[in-house]
């Protein structure tokens, strides 16, 4: 059973900044009146004129009515003392993340609020824990950790530090369900869930730079088209800031005592002490200057497609791809002894195991093969990554290129490298989820419900694992593991214990 606050229960908000506005927002809209405390003399009116100028957006465009505009602004009330929040059943607190302001807030808070009063940080790297401890009740202490723009992300984080009463987390975490978000319990550890689970989409993406695998344009393409994720790494880091993205690696890989997971890159250290700093600064991994170029990702030309092909089983979940294939009208010969490839005339290709082709075309005596990456859907992919073994001959990628563009796929050729672009950031993905899981930051449900509703990935990591097999998983890690000698890619246990027990994430796999 739910037990959101009631709408009746006013709200505080300290901190008036980007979050702090929109926390009111969210709260105002769900029906509490809100009061906004700001140190910073006018940041309190300031804020609400913000909140005023989004939802001025919402009516002009036809998605709200100028009477619930300001139904919904007249709920927010600046006040410019602190102690104005004594009535509140629930004070939000987004300050400076700085651990001596905040903990001096929090003690102000214990005797200004009645002693029922729900109290939260919406810090997104300080301990739950840190906080509460100088609070003489740090039980009431929870975090509700909003994603920006606070109002339109789906996602909050409820965050519980040792003290945190569980009664306390499960209260907010029904109130953040009643204001329309998903909320998520995690424990207090660096980076939560979110920030955490993804720290591989980045750090893996700009390993695939530092080897020039393929262009920045590219690796954004391959990730966007066949991954499905909105945007592609070095064009969402443009878009957060390189120098926010960086601070939150070199923090998080502090905060695990330099596990080799999370070393932070030279590419962006590079870019932020050259004041490179993505969309804001005009120059990041892109060029958003005036007259600047587009930087444009072209697949490869394909030829004439061969008529014929000799198909093995594939993996169960790149089955599709054959069937597109057939579809284009290329005659599909199947045949059991051509197990997990395709044979064309002149090439052979298979779908990556972790293994550079190179290295897979010796182990399983494959002349001229050429493999392909991981697609979120193969049944409508609009393109794939490719890579050709370095023994390969010169016109077998060509004859890939041609059959998979019959088959209406782009072929984007990389550098031959373990795993690939989007099968080598899923299985980092799903490793991190497994890590965080096994940690006891989260549940299943939970790390999956974060990455989608937090940083809109296309599907839960371990939703991804259920669909492509944890064991295709758990092989891609071993063998990026062997290539690259570092304990950077060692598989999770909990990742191993699934592939032993054949069990799935999830009993439904959504
Ligand atoms: P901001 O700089 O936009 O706003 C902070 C506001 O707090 C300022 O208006 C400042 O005057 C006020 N302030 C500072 N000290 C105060 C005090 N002692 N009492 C009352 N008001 C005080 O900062 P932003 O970005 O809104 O961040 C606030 C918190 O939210 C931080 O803890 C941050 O880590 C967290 N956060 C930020 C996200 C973001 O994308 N910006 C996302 C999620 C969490």
């Amino acid at each position: 059973m739910t037990d959101p606050l009631p709408t009746s229960s006013p709200v505080g908000v300290i901190g008036a900044g980007t979050m702090g506005a929109g926390i009111a927002q969210v709260a105002a809209a769900a029906g509490h009146t809100v009061m906004l405390y700001d140190a910073a003399e006018g940041a309190a009116e300031r804020g609400i004129s913000h909140v005023a100028a989004g939802l001025e957006k919402l009516v002009a465009r036809g998605r709200m009515d100028a009477g619930a505009r300001d139904a919904l602004l007249a709920r927010i009330r600046p006040v410019d003392n602190i102690e104005s929040l004594g009535g509140c059943a629930l004070v939000v607190e987004a300050v400076v993340e700085k651990l001596e302001v905040k903990r001096d807030l929090f003690q102000a808070l214990e005797s200004i609020c009645s002693n029922d009063a729900i109290l939260a940080s919406n810090t997104s790297s300080l301990s739950i824990t840190a906080i509460g401890a100088s609070m003489s009740r740090p039980g009431r202490l929870v975090g509700m950790h909003f994603f920006n723009p606070a109002p339109i992300m789906k996602l909050v984080e409820i965050v519980s530090g040792l003290d945190t009463e569980p009664g306390i987390a499960a209260r907010v975490s029904d109130t953040a369900a009643a204001w329309g978000k998903h909320a998520v319990h995690a424990r207090s550890t660096p980076g939560f869930i979110v920030n955490r689970v993804a720290r591989p989409f980045y750090g893996e993406a700009l390993r695939l730079l530092e080897e020039r695998v393929a262009d920045i344009a590219v690796i954004d393409r391959v990730v966007r088209d066949a991954g499905g994720f909105r945007m592609g790494p070095f064009e969402l880091m443009d878009l957060i800031g390189i120098d926010v993205n960086y601070a939150v690696s070199c923090s998080v890989y502090d905060a695990y005592y330099q596990d080799p997971r999370f070393i932070p890159s030279l590419e962006q250290k590079e870019r932020v002490d050259g004041g490179r700093l993505g969309r804001k600064s005009g120059r990041g991994f892109y060029d958003y200057g005036e007259g600047a170029a587009p930087a444009r990702a072209e697949p490869a030309s394909a030829g004439a497609p061969p008529e014929s092909i000799i198909a093995g089983p594939l993996p169960g979940f790149a089955a599709p791809l054959l069937e597109r294939i057939a579809a284009a009208g290329i005659h599909v010969h199947t045949d059991e002894e051509a197990e997990g490839v395709i044979r064309l005339p002149g090439a052979v290709l298979g779908v990556t195991d972790g293994r550079t082709a190179t290295r897979r075309a010796v182990e399983d005596l494959h002349a001229n093969l050429v493999v392909c990456d991981l697609c979120l859907d193969y049944a409508a992919t609009p393109g794939i990554a490719v890579a050709a073994s370095m023994n390969a001959s010169p016109t077998a990628l060509d004859e890939v290129i041609a059959l998979l563009g019959a088959a209406g796929i782009a072929a984007y050729p990389v550098a031959d490298t373990p795993g690939l672009l989007v099968m080598r950031l899923v299985s980092m993905l799903v490793n991190e989820a497994c890590e965080a899981v096994l940690a006891g930051v989260c549940d299943a449900r939970g790390v999956d419900t974060a990455m989608r509703s937090g940083v809109n990935y296309p599907r839960g990591p371990l939703a991804w694992a259920d669909a492509i097999g944890a064991d295709t998983v758990l092989t891609v890690l071993n063998h990026l593991q062997q290539g690259y000698g570092s304990d950077r890619y060692r598989p999770s246990l909990l990742l191993q214990q699934h592939v032993y027990a054949s069990r799935p994430f999830h009993e439904q796999a959504h």
